[in-house]
């Protein structure tokens, strides 16, 4: 009989600056259920891979003084490293500079173009050549850009457009057809909303930069991003280059594993691209929550908490820094990371629970027994509860990990390990070991706790796998009683196992002491260190200095970017689609350049509430979101993920 198959996936990652703990997070969940999957019996397909093209990239290499290859290349590299230092089992690794993707992407492409699904149309307008922007007859002033005051001219910008607003109704179809389709259930709910709100055709070429995959038949235009990058999927497979066999066995995908905030691509324009191709849906597709930093920001610059998973693998072990990801932060909400409660995990959860249970175990099994059980034992009434709960843990561990709810999985068997703790308590066995005619009583016990470490051992293996077969080489347990089928049976481990008290698993830390070293890491990281406030008795040169009723004039509200899109007649503006705790309403910003619309949606933004509306390039914007000058002419909008939408700031 044919195995059955298993096909899973990560994003695939923007090589625009080296791969981060949120990566890691999002690839170490899906790695889990890889190893889960093929203990199971599963033929799994395990993708990752790196997103190559686009904007970003091309500017971020620019300024780097090379190429976007060469650019791309040396990131790619630490990706993979990084993957290899994470115990990462994936199957294959795609990049979309690959040749096969380029290929694949292109025939894609012209097959939309040629079924009438992907059309030329065209952006046009009055163009201010400096200000990169288009602009309507009404807006210009005295006939001039309304922003500098300089010439325009009439232009058009062609541009390829995929028929997306067709297929609301499909999608809606496709929603309710198959519950499934979007995890966690309440993504799906937004996902529904922003149908009904009106779907555009997507534009899906580009001609103002030259970092992508070239339209073939039209060559001036690059694929644009989401296009090359969705298909990845299937093209990873061998679709449309040559060998479509793994296409074949493998599509569609069991599920795709992604962060939240591009759920939406994933479920409204991935499918809809399908469907336009005439070919299967993915199963599902899981929108995981985020990780979230000290200072309440998505990413990296977190104050007081060293992320970089190089330095966390290296000081607390890989495994940990596995377990702790996927204990600490039930998959699908957001979660805080801070050290503490990394160091806390690893002494309650690891070092005590799990590590006191093995080495105690161990320990006993050589000063009484000498290192073999011996095979007459005596049971008890008492033990009963501990095998039944041992033989049916697997049932609940697997319920909660066809969920993909690691946190759940893991502390059913933390229970055990609880258990078998406490088990040690009321046997006593210390007590037993004074007593040579309870030698039979004190080898049961033993035997049952090795038992239980043998079971924790093989359920820990997808989280765990460098500390499981440490484990299992400490109870003298061999790779036939530690397999899948084996981790709900009890008294496999024979009787002539060696069991031998091995190296500390998880030594305990001292918190205050590893506190202050991470503490000195940061600080020798200058950039994030913290500046130490000048006092200030004059004002900031050149700003007159205000009271606070002045100050009291302004309306701060948190908001939430819920929808983003470009401004098609200016390249400077993204319409954002802002809930500011009271109801929508829409603000336009001139950040474009600096960030794309998915690394904004599901953000909490500062939002000058009672700013007068103004028309800005055909939008009507009702207030504005702060962001900071850098230095550099770099732009950053304040985030403040952390605090619910609608509340007031002053
Ligand atoms: O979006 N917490 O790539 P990307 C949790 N190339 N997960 C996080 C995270 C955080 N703080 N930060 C990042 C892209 N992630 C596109 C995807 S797919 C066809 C194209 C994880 O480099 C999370 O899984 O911005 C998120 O979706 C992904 O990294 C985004 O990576
Ligand atoms: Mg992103």
């Amino acid at each position: 009989m044919d195995q059955k198959t298993f096909y899973i996936t990560t994003p695939i990652y923007y090589p625009s600056g080296k791969a981060h703990i949120g990566h890691s997070y999002c690839t170490v969940a899906t790695d889990a259920i890889a190893r889960y999957k093929r203990m199971q019996g599963y033929d799994v397909m395990f993708l990752t891979g790196t997103d190559e093209h686009g904007q970003k990239i091309e500017l971020n290499a620019a300024k780097a003084g090379v190429t976007p290859k060469e650019y791309v290349d040396e990131i790619v590299a630490g990706f993979q490293e990084l993957w290899k230092l994470l115990n990462i089992s994936n199957d294959r690794f795609i990049r979309t500079t690959d040749d096969y993707h380029v290929k694949a992407v292109q025939k894609i492409f012209k097959e939309l173009y040629d079924r009438g699904e992907i059309y030329k149309g065209k952006y046009e307008g009055w163009y201010c050549t400096p200000c990169e922007s288009f602009w309507t007859e009404t807006q210009l002033k005295d006939g001039k850009c309304p922003d500098c005051g300089r010439e325009v001219k009439w232009a058009e910008e062609e541009a390829y457009f995929f028929k997306l607003g067709n297929y609301a109704d499909r999608l809606l179809k496709l929603y309710e057809d198959q519950p499934d389709f979007i995890q966690p259930e309440s993504r799906k709910n937004e996902m529904i909303q922003f149908i009904k709100n009106g779907l555009d055709d997507l534009c899906v070429s580009r001609t103002s930069f030259t970092w992508g995959i070239p339209v073939d038949f039209d060559p001036k235009h690059v694929v644009y991003v989401w296009l090359d990058a969705l298909t990845n999927y299937i093209t990873a497979m061998g679709y449309g280059s040559g060998d479509d066999s793994d296409y074949r066995k493998y599509w569609p995908a069991d599920v795709h594993f992604i962060g939240k905030e591009i759920v939406r691509f994933h479920t409204i324009i991935w499918p809809a691209i399908l469907m336009a191709l005439d070919l299967p849906l993915p199963k599902q597709v899981y929108g995981h929550g985020w990780l979230l930093f000290g200072d309440g920001s998505k990413m990296s610059k977190s104050k007081g908490n060293v992320v970089d998973p190089v330095i966390l693998c290296d000081r607390y072990g890989v495994d940990a820094i596995r377990y702790f990801l996927l204990r600490e932060i039930p998959f699908g909400a957001d979660g805080l990371f801070t050290n503490e409660a990394l160091i806390n995990r690893i002494n309650y959860d690891l070092a005590n629970d799990l590590g006191n249970l093995l080495s105690r175990t161990t320990a006993m099994v050589q000063k009484y027994f000498g290192g073999s059980i011996p095979a007459q034992r005596q049971a008890e009434d008492l033990d009963q509860d501990l095998v039944a709960m041992a033989t049916s843990l697997r049932g609940r561990y697997e319920e909660s990990m066809d969920g993909f709810q690691f946190s759940n999985a893991l502390a059913e068997v933390w229970k055990l390990i609880a258990r078998s703790n406490k088990y040690i308590d009321e046997t006593m066995p210390w007590a037993l070991g004074k007593a040579p005619d309870k030698a039979p009583r004190l080898a049961a016990v033993l035997y049952n706790l090795c038992e239980c470490l043998r079971i924790v051992s093989i359920l820990i293996t997808p989280f765990m796998p460098e500390t499981a077969p440490k484990i299992q080489a400490q109870i003298g347990a061999g790779a036939d009683v530690c397999n899948w089928d084996s981790a709900d049976q009890w008294g496999l481990l024979p009787a002539d196992a060696v069991v031998s008290k091995g190296e500390t698993l998880f030594p305990r830390i001292d918190v205050a002491k590893e506190i202050a070293e991470l503490d000195e890491i940061l600080i020798q990281k200058p950039a994030e260190k913290k500046a130490e406030a000048p006092k200030r008795e004059q004002p900031v040169e050149g700003v007159a200095m205000i009271g606070i009723d002045d100050f009291a004039k302004v309306e701060l509200r948190v908001a939430e970017i819920i929808a983003c899109e470009p401004v098609k007649r200016a390249k400077k503006l993204l319409k954002l689609t802002l809930n500011d705790g009271q109801g929508q309403r829409v603000v336009a910003s001139g950040i474009a350049k600096y960030y794309t619309p998915d690394q904004l949606v599901g953000r909490h933004v500062v939002l000058v509430a009672n700013l007068k509306p103004a028309v800005l390039c055909g939008v009507e914007s009702c207030g504005m979101i702060l962001a900071a000058d850098c230095a550099g002419g770099d732009v950053k909008v304040i985030f403040v993920d952390e605090i619910p939408a609608g509340s007031k700031i002053r």
